[in-house]
């Protein structure tokens, strides 16, 4: 525990010269007043620069050093405290961006740093919740209350250092949770597992019994052996029949025929070809002449056509001369052949010169046409003399050798006659010897089909019994081979899900094992938990309800803390809420009390909870500061605060900055301030 002796400094606020409180020589309950000589009043002197100078000082300021930092100077702030902190003394040096600390006149070597650790060790608690058991700002209402419910229970685990407890609780919630889920995994596959196995078991009912052989192989080789012994007989019946078929060979009747003489056929048949033939020559010597006639007349009549073009031509050109001549006796009478305009110049003679031209060159072809048109005359009778040689001319041997060839096709065909007769005969008597041999050929032929179709019934019979037994016995093996497959894979299926039963049921086991030891884990935490937590409440509250009942009106009343409320959907809400009882009545809400009653209420929960904190961290510091505390309460609720204050029992200096009269009748011990001008100094420190 930290105890304050003395507190310098300097360069702070309107402190510009370096102050000393001496708090050793000081009571328990000190009021600190001041007198503003500028105004008469208090305000603006610097009463409550002496406190944030030693908020400063530990590091728990929250305003900024520039903020503290004199404006009446240009020197660093700079503040000076000696303690004792459990029996040693301690003197700590802050200013200028230093912060120096003595442990038994030994300096804490090393930085800054070093010196905040050191700083962190001696509070031993969070700075900010230092802060608050140690200095009641101006304006700031009751710490505790001022909390909400769920910050009041969090506040509370942290001073009990239970968080670490908590963190136990919620590592072993988040493991629970984990194995729960295992299990109900666990159980899931179980139950799949499960299933599985019955309906192997069903699969394997299912398929029943190994089938059965219908057929045995010793069947098979007796209709084999049917089969063949029928195969045999066929054979045997073949071979007879090829041999009763060589052996009736024998007896094939020979058939001779004897030869016809045809010369005389053949010679009137060579005679008659002659003649044919000789016919044919004639007949085309006078295709031939013909075909001779006929081109002659085509070229003759061919020449008359081309003729009879030129004379044609001919007259036209006469005609033409005729028409020039008729020009030519225009322009010889000066006279224009074309417009008869009297026409007798250069011109006129070449127009005449040029129609004689064309005169002379007609000429020729005028006076050749009489030659042209009896040459003409002399072709066409030529024509008509050719055109009398188109007659077929019958060559006069022709009707002898046609009778001829008529005799001798009458010859020939009575040769043919004689033959067809002479192998008539003979095919007649060489049939009745032939039809005997076949009849017995085919009474053969008969017996061995009679015999082989029966030979051949039996085999195929023997042969579809031996298939299908054969059959029979492939889809035995085919069924017996199937239901081994199946028998094999549902067996070994039924090992594999056994084996998983057992694996899931041992590793369901350990889980449930787990659940258990992690639930009375949790169990136990829960308790230590709740026992710390419902150990300090009920400490807090008795202490409290102790301070508050020094207060004459407030004898009965009581405070008293409730942890954790179940809400309506039957989550646990980790909150604190402050209970207040007064004349019987209980549950007041704090909102309802009347300012001096939540002044008293406030201060007794505070110094109730500080002293809780300090007994149980055995941490702290000798003195309350209260910064205005009675701001707003009239002389009655200021008296009740101090009775609180009085009562509390805390073994504290408590620091009550504050400049009401009233305060001065009740404390022993004065700091009061003076300001004059822009400085303030201390001018006071006593005790009565
Ligand atoms: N850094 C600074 N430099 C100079 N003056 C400052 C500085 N900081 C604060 N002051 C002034 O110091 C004076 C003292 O302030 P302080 O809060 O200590 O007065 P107080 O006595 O507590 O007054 P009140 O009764 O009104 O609370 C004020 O006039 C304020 O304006
Ligand atoms: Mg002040």
């Amino acid at each position: 525990v930290l105890t304050l002796r003395q507190l310098s400094f300097k360069n702070i606020g309107r402190f510009s010269s370096e102050q000393s409180v001496d708090f050793s020589t000081l009571s328990d309950f000190i009021q600190v007043d001041a007198i503003n000589k500028n105004t008469g009043g208090s305000s603006g002197s610097g009463k409550s620069t002496i406190f944030n100078a030693l908020d400063y000082l530990l590091g728990l300021n929250d305003t900024p050093t520039t903020v503290l930092q004199s404006r009446l100077t240009k020197e660093p702030i700079s503040v000076h405290g000696v303690f004792n902190w459990d029996g040693d003394v301690l003197e700590i040096t802050r200013g200028g961006g230093k912060l120096k600390i003595y442990l038994e006149g030994k300096i804490i070597e090393g930085s800054n740093a070093l010196a905040e650790e050191k700083i962190d060790e001696i509070l031993g608690m969070p700075r900010d919740l230092f802060r608050k058991i140690l200095h009641k700002r101006q304006k700031e209402g009751g710490f505790f209350l001022d909390f909400t419910p769920k910050k009041m229970h969090e506040f509370l685990i942290d001073c009990l250092n239970l968080s670490d407890m908590r963190k136990k609780a919620e590592i072993v919630d988040l493991r629970l949770k984990e194995l729960l889920d295992n299990k109900t995994k666990i159980e899931g596959e179980l139950t799949a597992i499960k299933y599985g196995l019955d309906s192997n078991e069903n699969a394997l009912q299912a398929i029943g019994e190994a089938p059965k052989p219908e057929i045995s192989r010793e069947t098979i080789l007796e209709l084999k052996a049917n089969l063949e012994s029928a195969e045999a007989l066929d054979k045997v019946a073949l071979d007879r029949y090829k041999d009763q078929m060589l052996a009736l060979e024998s007896e094939k009747p020979d058939i001779k025929m004897v030869p016809f003489d045809s010369s005389l056929g053949d010679r009137y048949r060579d005679e008659r070809t002659a003649l044919e033939r000789k016919l044919a020559t004639l007949f085309a010597n006078e295709q031939d002449r013909l075909t001779s006639v006929k081109a002659n007349l085509y070229t003759q009549q061919s020449e008359v056509q081309k003729l009879e073009f030129q004379v044609k031509s001919a007259e036209n050109l006469k005609i033409e001369a005729m028409k020039l001549s008729e020009q030519l006796k225009k322009i010889r009478g000066c006279q224009c052949p074309t417009c008869l305009q009297q026409w007798s110049d250069d011109s006129a003679k070449r127009k005449e010169a040029e129609i004689l031209s064309q005169l002379e060159d007609m000429k020729p072809a005028i006076l050749g046409m009489a030659s042209l048109k009896d040459m003409v005359k002399t072709r066409n009778e030529e024509i008509t003399a050719l055109k009398t040689q188109l007659i077929e001319i019958v060559h006069p041997e022709v009707p002898a050798i046609n009778e001829a060839i008529n005799n001798l096709s009458e010859l020939v065909k009575d040769e043919q006659s004689k033959y067809d007769a002479h192998t008539e005969k003979h095919n007649t008597s060489n049939n009745a010897l032939l039809q005997n041999f076949y009849n017995k050929q085919k009474d053969i032929q008969a017996k061995q089909s009679a015999a082989q179709n029966q030979i051949r019934g039996q085999m195929e019979i023997a042969r579809s019994a031996l298939q299908i037994a054969m059959q029979k016995l492939k889809s035995f093996d085919n069924e017996k081979n199937q239901y081994e497959k199946t028998f094999n894979s549902l067996s070994e299926y039924k090992k594999t899900l056994t084996k998983n039963v057992e694996e899931c049921t041992f590793n369901l086991e350990t889980t449930v094992k787990s659940i258990f030891m992690a639930e009375e884990m949790k169990k136990a935490i829960k308790m230590y938990v709740s026992y710390s937590f419902d150990g300090a409440l009920e400490d807090i509250g008795s202490k409290a309800t102790e301070i508050i009942r020094c207060i004459p009106n407030m004898s009965n009343a009581t405070i008293h803390f409730e942890s954790t409320k179940e809400t309506k959907d039957g989550k646990v809400k980790e909150e604190v809420n402050a209970v207040i009882g007064m004349d019987g009545e209980v549950g007041i809400p704090i909102k309802s009390l009347s300012g001096g009653e939540r002044s008293a209420v406030d201060l007794a929960v505070d110094l109730a909870v500080i002293d809780f904190i300090e007994t149980k961290s055995a941490k702290g510091m000798n003195l309350f500061i209260l910064d205005e505390p009675f701001t707003g309460l009239g002389t009655i609720e200021i008296e009740m605060a101090l009775e609180v204050l009085k009562n509390s029992n805390t073994n504290k200096k408590i620091i009550i900055v504050d400049h009401n009269p009233e305060i001065k009748q009740m404390v022993q011990s004065r700091i009061v301030i003076e300001r004059d001008g822009i400085e303030s100094t201390i001018i006071e420190q006593s005790r009565n």
